[in-house]
């Protein structure tokens, strides 16, 4: 191929459109800054989530940037429900090219020996059948229209964290997904992506420390992240600008380790 007129032009980039997203867990946190930032690039979006309030709350940001904006009450370990919220976005937005999975719970901080079977399934069952559901519910869609971005948010707990068993099962489950769907779809142009951030301030976070420890957490930036620095990656990967990026999981956490 020729190289572009316009050093800017990426040759491979599939052309910018008017595209949809479904997100889950949008209604706060992660979610919700993702949602709004990749709004903000001109797509539309489905919320799905299962608080009411704050989804609906973020659906209204969204149409506050012009976008258009639903709220589907959804229980992602539900994959009737999953795929109800996708449907939504195909009667809605007559398309849906971009997934992003943030619903997740943190579950029990415990010793292993003291989380049950049942805890570990609870897990399981938001954490990593949830976006089982959802890439199953939206990459059908993606790969009849030729092109999609996926990202779901793993986690470091997945490298060994020992109070938390069942969430680093489930993050490493979500890791594997990534690379898996990311190698099966890639010739299709769907893409599958993660994203490792490192202490995001959200309300799954902010709660479990000191407001002394989150001024200052130790780490080599000397602070936590917020949702929005997060989001900035997500846009991308969700983007056209993505173009050379699948099966990989992205660390947004400031350092190594
Ligand atoms: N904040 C961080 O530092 C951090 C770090 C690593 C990974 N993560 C992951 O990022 C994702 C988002 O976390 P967050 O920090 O924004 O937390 P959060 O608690 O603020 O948001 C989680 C969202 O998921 C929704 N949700 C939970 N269970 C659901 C279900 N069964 N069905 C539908 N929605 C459900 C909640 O209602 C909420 O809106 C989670 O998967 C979390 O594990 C966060």
């Amino acid at each position: 191929m020729t190289p572009p007129d316009d050093p800017r032009d990426l040759r491979f980039a599939a052309p910018r459109q008017r595209r949809a997203a479904l997100v889950t867990g949008g209604a706060r946190g992660l979610g919700r800054a993702m949602a709004l930032r990749i709004a903000a690039e001109g797509r539309d979006v489905v919320i799905a989530d299962l608080l009411e309030e704050q989804g609906k709350k973020t659906a209204k940001e969204i149409a506050a940037l012009g976008q258009r904006a639903i709220f589907v009450l959804t229980d992602v370990t539900i994959e009737d429900e999953v795929a109800a919220a996708a449907e939504a976005a195909i009667n809605a937005f007559k398309r849906l090219d971009i997934l992003v999975c943030a619903a997740g719970v943190l579950g029990l901080e415990a010793p292993f020996h003291e989380q049950s079977t049942k805890q570990f399934s609870k897990v399981l069952e938001i954490n990593l059948h949830g976006v089982y559901h959802a890439h199953q519910a939206a990459i059908p869609h993606m790969r009849a229209g030729g092109w999609g971005r996926c990202v779901t948010i793993t986690s470091g707990a997945r490298r060994g964290a020992a109070n938390q068993v069942p969430y680093a099962v489930s993050k490493g489950g979500v890791y594997s997904l990534v690379q898996s769907l990311g190698n099966a779809y890639a010739g299709e142009g769907v893409f599958v992506n993660g994203i490792e951030p490192g202490r995001a301030l959200t309300d799954m976070v902010v709660p479990r420390f000191s407001a002394e420890h989150i001024a200052d957490p130790g780490n080599p930036l000397g602070r936590y992240s917020d949702p929005e620095e997060v989001a900035e990656v997500a846009e991308f990967l969700c983007s056209e600008r993505n173009t050379y990026t699948t099966g990989s999981v992205w660390s947004v956490k400031g350092a190594t380790g």
